[in-house]
């Protein structure tokens, strides 16, 4: 029997929607032929983008998206990708498989993507191979409408006014794939950077500096003393990596003990945070400056027969606890957390979307983000959980987890069993008589996935909640993802 007493009193403050963004790189089949096709394709499309696809993250309220990269930022220029398809110049992508990047998808198309999702940009500028002035004309192309060439090269590219880009990302893990930087460095090439990077009319830029990996505190400690006066964001980078870089687990094809050591460094992640963000309050108090997670979630090895640089993996219910460990966390920590970007959106890493030429299937992860999307710019409420440890020797993690939040007058509550094979009662104590409950679940077998031919694993209507004195009584079902909406 597990106990969850949620507080309408304590609150860490408001979810930020941003913690449910996503990441889109030009990477394997994420952007082309995941979500770009081209005009002409037979794929249903507007502007070439999958409609398909755009439907899917419509659905979700898909946030934010960030793009082009990943490692991939740093060797991007972003001329190549604008003005007539047929002049457009070819690349060859370095980072991800060798392959040639016609840069067809460039600047005004992903624009047009967050336009049709109704989502906000998030770019990532280059810093490892791009120069200040290469920046700092991007912010212009896309934000100012003064006179000046650049911004007449747009409007000769058929775009009038300004997008007003607001998220700008100055460099990607310019300590790895971004430039191999030492922090201090990098902290000076921040500050030259983003200075140039300037504000047009209203278009006030939300600047992120490459903040750490992992657990890298050095970085944190010597990037929030000597630039946070002039960054608003600090990213961070955590992949969960079960049996580590050298002996990835299958996605599909793992045991009960990959399972929990998947579950261990999933959950890992609140000391993570906790790590930054202590030296985070030390620089601000105030905490004026976001905790950007660009890059979190699972990291398998491909699937066999697929381009080792593409990084197309399947996605299981052990992939969808993930995503339910992770999100509570952030909500727990949206005092600090101001985004996330799970990596990535379409056919690369932990997707919630997977295609197949003219074929889309939506994933368990894709599923979780739909559950959770109450949350979304809502108050968070403390959440006290007692609930037995499960696990293995090695890896044992909390059996359930959960995290509630109320906007307009209803809490949302979100709670998760993670055992692969035993159902868990749950009390919920509200201190208040429950009036109305609507729940909703995602539930499976640990290693079920959806596929193009069978998609067995779906949100369903969830019933078994009742109402006791002052609170709920829950039974959730073995390796289960639950939203209950609760109006008191
Ligand atoms: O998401 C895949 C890669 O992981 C990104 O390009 C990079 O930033 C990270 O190392």
């Amino acid at each position: 029997m597990t106990k969850i007493s949620i507080s309408r009193e304590s609150s860490a403050g408001t979810i930020s929607k941003y913690i449910y963004g996503h990441f889109a790189e030009h990477l394997g089949h994420c952007i082309y032929g995941g979500i770009f096709v081209g005009k002409d394709s037979p794929i249903p499309n507007t502007e070439g983008i999958r409609s398909d696809v755009v439907e899917a993250m419509k659905a979700i309220h898909l946030p934010v998206l960030r793009w082009p990269g990943g490692c991939f930022a740093d060797e991007y220029h972003w001329r190549d990708g604008i003005g007539p398809q047929e002049k457009r110049r070819n690349m060859v992508n370095t980072n991800w498989g060798g392959v040639t990047e016609d840069n067809s998808f460039g600047t005004h198309e992903f624009l047009e993507l967050c336009r049709q999702v109704g989502c906000e940009p998030y770019i990532t500028g280059n810093v490892g191979s791009g120069t200040a002035q290469e920046m700092s004309e991007w912010v212009e192309y896309l934000n100012s409408d003064g006179d000046s060439t650049v911004v007449r090269e747009r409007r000769t590219n058929g775009r009038q006014d300004s997008w007003g880009v607001r998220f700008w990302g100055v460099g990607n893990e310019s300590w790895g794939c971004g430039g191999i930087m030492r922090p201090e460095y990098y902290a000076d090439v921040y500050r030259r950077y983003q200075n140039f990077c300037r504000q047009y009319g209203d278009h006030k830029l939300y600047k992120i500096a490459c903040g750490p990996s992992d657990v890298n505190t050095e970085w944190t400690e010597v990037l929030m003393k000597n630039a946070a006066f002039c960054m608003d964001g600090l990213s961070m980078h955590s992949y969960t990596i079960p049996g580590g870089w050298d002996h990835k687990n299958s996605a599909t094809k793992f045991t009960e003990a990959d399972y929990f050591e998947t579950m261990a460094i999933a959950a890992d992640m609140e000391r993570k945070i906790g790590l930054h963000a202590e030296i985070m309050d030390k620089y601000d108090p105030d905490k004026r400056v976001g905790l950007i997670i660009d890059e979190w979630g699972n990291w398998f090895e491909v699937e066999p027969g697929t381009n080792p640089g593409f990084l197309y993996q399947q996605n299981t219910m052990r992939d969808a606890m993930v995503a339910a460990v992770h999100l509570d966390i952030f909500n727990r920590h949206c005092d600090r957390v101001f985004m996330a970007n799970i990596a990535q959106t379409v056919n690369v890493l932990q997707a919630i979307i997977l295609t197949e030429g003219e074929k889309m299937v939506l994933t368990p992860t894709y599923h979780v983000f739909d559950l959770y999307q109450h949350h979304m710019d809502a108050k968070e409420l403390a959440c006290a959980i007692e609930t037995g440890k499960i696990g293995t020797a090695e890896h044992s993690v909390a059996g359930i987890t959960a995290s509630a939040s109320e906007k307009d007058g209803i809490i949302t509550l979100t709670l998760s069993n993670l055992s692969p094979d035993t159902a868990e009662e749950v009390t919920v104590d509200l201190k208040a008589a429950v009036k109305e409950t609507k729940g909703r679940i995602l539930q499976g077998r640990m290693d079920a996935y959806n596929d193009f031919d069978s998609a067995p694993l779906q949100v369903e209507d969830f019933s078994d909640i009742r109402a006791v004195d002052g609170g709920l009584l829950v039974k959730m079902p073995a390796c289960s993802v639950a939203e209950i909406r609760i109006g008191l």
